[in-house]
């Protein structure tokens, strides 16, 4: 199994630089789509404040963990601090004062895992997904956002895999592939573990941030600019790193034994956590720890289809980086 992930290298891999890190640019959104974004949130939270004076509204997820590129949509939470709240109640009210407000397909999905209300705004043209306090998640993209700060290579790396996934259909939690948010967590744990790392532990290192979310304490260290050499001492480049972050999928990881965990800077054996077999929906055949709710496997979603799915399209994609002669097209081919 391990034979092939030793296997050196294409020598030509850093001619394939200046491509991805072409793809990489034409995907950061323009300044102006941030500028709209933030324009939607504060007429929200001014709609909001008028029913819920004491609310307040976050973005949570790629809006702002910096991982989200062009043209997605955003991600809202509305943080009420209210004991017994229904949030149902909640939601189906928010939609009626959203709808009152010409804003365009307003829709309560109360039923949902996450319960959230979809709208549309036609001013700026963005959708946008609003949940009830979420604060996890808050705190979780704060923690992807404050990795990102520490080396650039992050960043690129996220994209050119979220880019990928998207483009080989495997980022689709209802069909059983991984969410955005596994694959940017995977890329943190898989730089996290290069010789020498190019990222630290930040659940490692004495904290400087806490919070208590839900009875869950969110502590690690948040002082990243002291961090931004970190990663000087290792010189891959992204190319070498998309080859190698693709090899570590299909050939380096061990499936049958491994949790990777961010929180840890490592990975950890299943057996310590006890996810070594199908228990309910839950199956663990790749297992995702989440940094602060570590009982989530955030691979759970993924069954036996599935994973022979993401092991294919991790293969494929690092034949592409080993042999193709022009892996920049081929490796985001729609599938
Ligand atoms: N999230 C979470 N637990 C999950 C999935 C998501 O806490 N199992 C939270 C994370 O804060 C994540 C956010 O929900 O950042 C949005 O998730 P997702 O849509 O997977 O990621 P995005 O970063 O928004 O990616 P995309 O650009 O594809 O929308
Ligand atoms: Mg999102």
């Amino acid at each position: 199994r391990n034979l092939k992930w030793i296997i050196k290298c294409r020598g030509d891999i850093d001619t394939l630089n200046a491509p991805f890190l072409e793809i990489y640019e034409s995907l950061i959104p323009p300044e102006e789509e941030k500028a709209k974004q933030k324009q939607l949130l504060a007429s929200l939270e001014k709609l909001v404040c008028k029913e819920w004076p004491e609310a307040r509204l976050y973005l949570y997820g790629s809006c702002a963990n910096s991982f989200g590129v062009s043209k997605s949509d955003i991600d809202v939470c509305l943080a009420i601090n209210d004991a017994d709240l229904n949030k149902s109640e909640v939601l189906l009210k928010l939609a009626d004062i959203l709808q009152s407000d010409n804003l365009q397909n307003v829709q309560a999905l109360t039923r949902a895992r996450v319960p959230i209300v979809k709208l549309r705004d036609p001013v700026t043209g963005i959708s946008c997904d609003i949940c009830i306090n979420n604060v996890l998640a808050v705190v979780n993209t704060k923690l992807l956002r404050d990795y990102a700060e520490i080396d650039g290579r992050l960043r690129q790396l996220a994209f050119i895999v979220k880019h990928w996934a998207k483009s080989r259909r495997i980022n689709e939690t209802y069909q059983g592939t991984l969410s955005s948010y596994a694959y940017v967590l995977m890329c943190i744990h898989f730089l996290q573990q290069r010789r020498p790392a190019i990222l630290p532990c930040l659940q490692g290192i004495e904290a400087t941030y806490s919070v208590t979310v839900e009875d869950v304490e969110c502590a690690f260290f948040d002082q990243v600019e002291n961090l931004r050499n970190f990663g000087s001492h290792n010189k891959e480049t992204i190319a070498h790193l998309v080859w190698a972050f693709f090899s570590y999928w299909a050939y380096g990881h061990d499936y049958a034994n491994s949790v990777i965990s961010v929180r840890e800077g490592s990975t950890i054996s299943k057996r310590k956590k006890d996810w070594t077999r199908r228990v309910g929906n839950d199956r663990h055949l790749i297992c995702i720890e989440d940094p602060f709710e570590t009982s989530h496997d955030l691979g759970r979603v993924v069954d036996k289809f599935s994973i022979r799915v993401l092991r294919g399209e991790f293969e494929r994609a690092a034949e592409i980086m080993q042999h193709d002669p022009n892996p920049c097209i081929k490796l985001f081919e729609p599938y």
